[in-house]
């Protein structure tokens, strides 16, 4: 049985509701505060453990991160190779809108110092056909990249954030990218998803496509022709953080599941609209029975 190894980020996420996004020169009381767990990568195990993966995160915490350890556990996602090191962890700070729209401030921490005699040591357990699932909020992707290509690893990219990092990752040696449309955008240099998915497909013609739409739902892609959309399923939101991450934790277990396309975009976007009517990152994301039940 293949594995899934995903190596991301952790961060505490301190997040304020504010009446709108604090504005350049403005200092706005906020609301509230909660303090949550999450990070793309802890939030992308988070999904694909509740959607029934046996997961393996790999990652480093700092002094302020013991908090993750526990819920790993309680989730089931195997926790073998966070490594806790010295210093701040990653934390970001989020506004939520009265829209329920999000504006993260990352600090990296502990995530940043992710080096490659780590990546070697973990990257040593798996081999041909394991599954490795990055984002980009940790340091040393291009090697972890060049590192599993070489062992043969099938690869899952979720170019986020989008920054000037990625320019020295090989793209070529991704099997599936996931993606929003100004991530796809920033990508491909057009605006238009047909465009985005036209240019990506051209630029990595073995590469799979799964473009995230916002309102317009999302997009699947091959150079075999496959085409689908999946319209968005309509919820009141109370915070959209995670929403991504839980999209593409889904879209993997319906992969691994061999399910097809289509019925797994339609899950996928089902977890997604569970997860914006819920408060924090990783708490909202529902699990493989509740999505089931609602669909
Ligand atoms: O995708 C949402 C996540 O982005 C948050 O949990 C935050 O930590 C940032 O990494």
């Amino acid at each position: 049985m293949n594995r899934v190894l995903n190596f991301g980020s952790l961060n505490v996420d301190y997040t304020y509701k504010v009446d709108h996004m604090t504005r350049e020169g403005e200092t706005q009381s906020s609301e509230s505060m909660e303090i949550f767990l999450g990070g793309k990568g802890f939030n992308q195990s988070v999904a694909l453990a509740k959607a029934g993966v046996d997961v393996y995160h790999a990652g480093m915490i700092g002094d302020d991160g013991d908090g993750f350890l526990p819920v790993c556990k309680e989730y089931g996602i195997r926790t073998d190779y966070i490594k806790k090191v010295e210093g701040k962890g990653g934390h970001t700070m989020i506004q939520i809108d009265k829209n329920a729209q999000n504006s993260i401030l990352l600090f990296g921490g502990s995530n940043q110092k992710v080096d490659k005699e780590f990546v070697d040591e973990v990257l040593n357990s798996f081999g041909k056909g394991d599954y490795l699932l990055l984002q980009n909020e940790i340091s040393s992707l291009s090697y972890i990249i060049d590192r599993a290509y070489e062992k043969g690893m099938i690869i899952i990219l979720n170019p986020s954030p989008f920054d000037c990092r990625l320019d020295n990752c090989d793209m070529s040696k991704v099997t599936y990218f996931i993606l929003n449309e100004i991530e796809g955008g920033q990508l491909s240099g057009k605006k238009e998803p047909e465009e985005i998915i036209n240019i990506m497909l051209g630029k990595y013609p073995k590469a799979k496509i799964v473009l995230t739409l916002g309102w317009d739902g999302a997009m699947y892609a091959d150079v075999s022709g496959a085409r689908f959309h999946q319209p968005i399923f309509p919820v009141k939101a109370v915070d959209t953080t995670a929403a991504g991450d839980t999209f593409t934790g889904y879209f993997i277990s319906g992969i691994l599941e061999n399910m097809p396309i289509p019925d797994i975009l339609r899950m996928s976007a089902k977890a997604s609209s569970i997860t914006v009517t819920g408060k924090g990152a990783s708490p909202s994301i529902p699990s493989r029975e509740e999505v089931m039940a609602s669909l």
